[in-house]
């Protein structure tokens, strides 16, 4: 399996220089796998946005390189697609148009977009919402169609940011099913941010669990376990507790430092 992503002891300094300096991530190297679906697990504030921010190719690092499929991260590209806490539709487009958008940015002619588009929409479960605005849909429809909008663009690596933190615990665990389908029929890899110990269970290939800031790798673990996978199987008990142990090091960590801040 080749790398989709590659990180070698990347760093990123924020308001680098200046009083307020935070360095949010600290020499961090890490590998995701071509179709590999890795989630990044950490206490709030330990520096997994900016992670995202900087394979996103939103923010430079500090130090460091990110490579994705072995070229230097340099800017924004559509093959690798952000999706945010709050899917930000453009309100004033109907759903298959905010699906169709990058298409239509990149030259796809009007019958070609639609169709495409609305391929789309029935795999996330969404085929008979087109014609709708934004803000008919419920957080979990809209951010389905963000999903759908993502991989309109083919990507490589889907990068996602707690996408389903807003939603209550029935649907996100619907959007989960949907995002391992889809996952599975893209070929892409993902990287997901969460701090939910289900979550990252429930989904992920290999789980990294981040240190209090600055951030790094505290902890590896692989779940070799088929989807859709039971909460109660006595293995994935098993790691559970050792990620809630792991976790409650550092959300101690990062809250010491906070309240001594
Ligand atoms: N744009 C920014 N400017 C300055 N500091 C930032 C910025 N974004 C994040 N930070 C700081 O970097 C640290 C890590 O933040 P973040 O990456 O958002 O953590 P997480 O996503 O793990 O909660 C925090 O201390 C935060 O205040
Ligand atoms: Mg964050």
């Amino acid at each position: 399996m080749g790398s989709a992503i590659q990180l070698n002891r990347v760093t990123k300094i924020w308001n680098e220089g200046e009083p307020g300096a935070v360095t949010a991530v600290d020499s961090l190297s890490l590998q995701v796998g071509q179709g590999e679906f890795v989630v990044l697990l950490g206490p709030s504030g330990c520096g997994k946005s900016s992670l995202l921010y900087l394979l996103a190719g939103l923010e430079q690092p500090s130090a460091g390189e990110l490579l994705c499929d072995g070229a230097r991260v340099a800017g924004p590209a559509p093959e690798r697609s952000m999706i945010f806490q709050e899917a930000s539709l453009y309100p004033w487009l109907t759903v298959l148009d905010n699906v169709a958008l990058g298409l239509r940015l990149q030259g796809v002619e009007q019958p070609e977009r639609d169709s495409r588009a609305q391929a789309l929409l029935r795999q996330v479960g969404l085929g008979d919402m087109g014609q709708r605005r934004p803000h008919e849909l419920s957080g979990g429809m809209r951010q389905r169609v963000a999903l759908a909008r993502a991989l309109a663009m083919k990507p490589k690596v889907l990068l996602m940011d707690e996408p389903f933190a807003a939603l209550d615990v029935q649907t996100r665990a619907r959007m989960q099913g949907h995002l391992l389908e889809v996952w599975r029929a893209s070929g892409a890899s993902v990287l997901l941010v969460t701090h939910s110990i289900d979550e990252a269970l429930a989904l992920a290939d290999r789980i990294v669990v981040f240190t209090a800031r600055p951030g790094r790798v505290k902890h590896e673990v692989s779940v070799a376990l088929p989807r859709p996978r039971n909460p109660h199987d006595p293995r994935m008990v098993d790691l559970h507790r050792q990620l809630t142990e792991l976790l409650a090091d550092e959300v101690d960590r990062a809250f010491l430092e906070q309240e001594t801040r």
